[in-house]
């Protein structure tokens, strides 16, 4: 197929492109660059610096590459950033989705897999979470992705054959395992980055915080489900592939399964070889005690299943990355 990946120079972006090229589909990645890294852009993939504020021109993007499917990648994602700024976070995720809507419909592109994420679920009573929870998110960012989903939905019933995904991501972890692609944040919040920087002795990041060590869990330690950014990749591919005209789709994305802040702690110093300075501090606003995934709707509907379900295969290929890219993309 034809596909626009929105935010392909981005971390999962950058993964999803790559996997769709290397399973045949034409890739055009469309990124503002504003914390994406153009050297994400897998070789071969045609890239377009644009801002989805630029309705217009996505809207030339599409029909000069007769796009069928877009992948809407493109978001502000820090939960805490977007306590400080809601405005922003509202522009960008929910103002760049409508902008992204208009130039589909006027483009005639009739479907799109979008990302969002279990934060829309905000603190379930009930674990592992499945896809009809009720949604009650608890941060700006967790409402942009909510709303962003409201959009679509309503925009689908006024248009019979807009067929649309929803995929609700877990924590997405790991670098592509041959190396080639990775993970860039700047700023870094993320645990398995922080702790793999921390073993490099990288300045700003030599001691690590546990965020928290007084939950009710079997360690005092936040539990979440970690999803391989490659399987994440192919389960995108996979959702594509089974959408039809007027499909509504929505799967939670993850392995099923929780570890704690303290187990990841492990994988890394035995992936990594070295001790990690660690430091227990106080919780962190809006942690919930454990996440995980029911993950059996996409297995069942779509034989989709995760290559990496051991936290120590999933840190190994982070660490690749780490180890070889210490300054990230370098840009
Ligand atoms: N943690 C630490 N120290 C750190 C960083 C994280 O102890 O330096 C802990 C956190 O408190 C949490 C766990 O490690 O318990 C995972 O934290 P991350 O920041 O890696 O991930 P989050 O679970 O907070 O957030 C991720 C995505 C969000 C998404 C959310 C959904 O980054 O975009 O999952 O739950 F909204």
């Amino acid at each position: 197929m034809n596909v626009l990946v929105t935010g392909g120079a981005g971390y999962i972006g950058s993964h999803a492109a790559q996997a769709l090229h290397l399973a045949g589909h034409n890739v055009v990645v469309m990124d503002n660059l504003y914390r994406g890294h153009q050297q994400a852009v897998p070789m071969g993939v045609a890239f377009s610096q644009l801002d989805l504020n630029q309705t217009n021109d996505i809207c030339e993007l599409l029909s000069l590459h007769k796009i069928e499917c877009v992948m809407h990648f493109a978001a502000l994602a820090y939960v805490g950033e977007s306590i400080e700024q809601p405005l922003t976070y509202y522009q960008v995720n929910v103002g760049g989705t409508l902008s992204l809507l208009q130039a589909m419909e006027t483009a005639g592109v009739r479907r799109i897999v979008f990302s969002s994420s279990c934060t829309t679920y905000g603190q379930p009573k009930t674990i592992p979470l499945t896809e009809n929870l009720p949604q009650k998110p608890i941060s700006p960012y967790g409402w942009t992705k909510f709303i962003g989903e409201q959009l679509i939905r309503d925009y689908a019933r006024a248009h019979d054959s807009f067929a649309y995904a929803f995929l609700r991501y877990f924590n997405v972890a790991g670098c592509a395992e041959d190396g080639s692609l990775g993970e860039d944040h700047r700023p870094e919040t993320h645990l398995i980055p922080n702790l793999l920087f921390a073993a490099i002795g990288k300045e700003s990041n030599n001691e690590m915080t546990i965020f928290g060590d007084d939950y009710n869990t079997p360690d005092g330690t936040c539990i979440r489900d970690y999803i391989h950014v490659e399987d994440l990749a192919q389960a995108h591919i996979a959702v594509m592939t089974a959408l039809r005209d007027g499909d509504q789709r929505f799967y939670n994305l993850g392995i099923g399964k929780g570890y704690s802040v303290k187990q990841v702690l492990d994988a890394a110093k035995r992936i990594c070889g070295v001790d990690i300075p660690c430091r227990i501090g106080s919780r962190r606003d809006g942690d919930a005690p454990q996440l995980y995934a029911d993950a059996s709707k996409i297995k069942e509907e779509l034989d989709w299943n995760p290559r990496f379900t051991d936290i120590n295969a999933i840190v190994q290929t982070a660490w690749k990355w780490f180890q070889s890219n210490p300054n990230g993309y370098g840009d």
